[in-house]
């Protein structure tokens, strides 16, 4: 298992892997829905506010995820984990957790502060993130689940309030993700 930074050389490869894994899990309308964010966030985000990894194992992907710059009012440095996805095959083995924990540390490399996610707690409290209240940090869009509102403080740093919303990129803006 080899786990290391995406590059676009990865792409079509990539958008297969969500696509295959969501249609899945959730159905091939999810399945589409999630490769085409995959397209508009690898096709529209700034170099600067995209980092992805992958996992290779025999020369093939089986794991991927993206975080994305989340920009908020009081300026601390956030990054949004979304989507991470492991090959069917190779789910329940600790692929998941292990890449979550890799793309991390690689945030901390480039100095990010904060890492959000929104999804299962249960699952994200496996790797360090904890529920935040939307007054403490108000997500970019509605949430249709407050309780899937999550973050990770990577310095030691308490999480202030910030005052008004978080902007994330333009890919991730619509209120069907949320
Ligand atoms: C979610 C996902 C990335 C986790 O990767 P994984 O390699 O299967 O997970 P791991 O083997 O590292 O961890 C397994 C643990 O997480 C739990 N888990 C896995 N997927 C979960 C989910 N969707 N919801 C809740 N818990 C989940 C398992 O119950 C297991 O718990 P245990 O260790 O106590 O037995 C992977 O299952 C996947 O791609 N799922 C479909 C896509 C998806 O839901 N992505 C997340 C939203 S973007």
């Amino acid at each position: 298992m080899k786990l290391t930074v995406y590059t676009s050389g990865y792409s079509q490869e990539v958008i297969k892997l969500f696509t295959d894994v969501f249609t899945d899990t959730e159905g091939p309308k999810e399945g589409r829905v999630i490769g085409q964010l995959v397209t508009e966030l690898i096709g529209t985000t700034d170099s600067n506010d995209l980092l992805g990894y992958i996992s290779i194992l025999d020369d093939a992907v089986v794991g991927c995820i993206f975080f994305s710059r989340l920009t908020l009012p009081g300026g601390k440095i956030a990054f949004i984990l979304s989507p991470v996805a492991v090959a069917s095959q190779h789910q329940g083995k600790g692929l998941g957790q292990q890449l979550i924990n890799f793309g991390i540390q690689q945030l901390q490399t480039h100095g990010v502060e904060l890492v959000f996610t929104y999804g299962d707690p249960d699952f994200y409290a496996k790797v360090g993130f904890v529920k935040i209240d939307e007054d403490i940090v108000k997500a970019p869009k509605n949430l249709t689940y407050p309780d899937g509102w999550l973050v990770q403080a990577l310095n030691s740093e308490d999480i202030t309030s910030e005052a008004g919303a978080a902007k994330c990129v333009e890919a991730l803006n619509k209120q069907e993700y949320w």
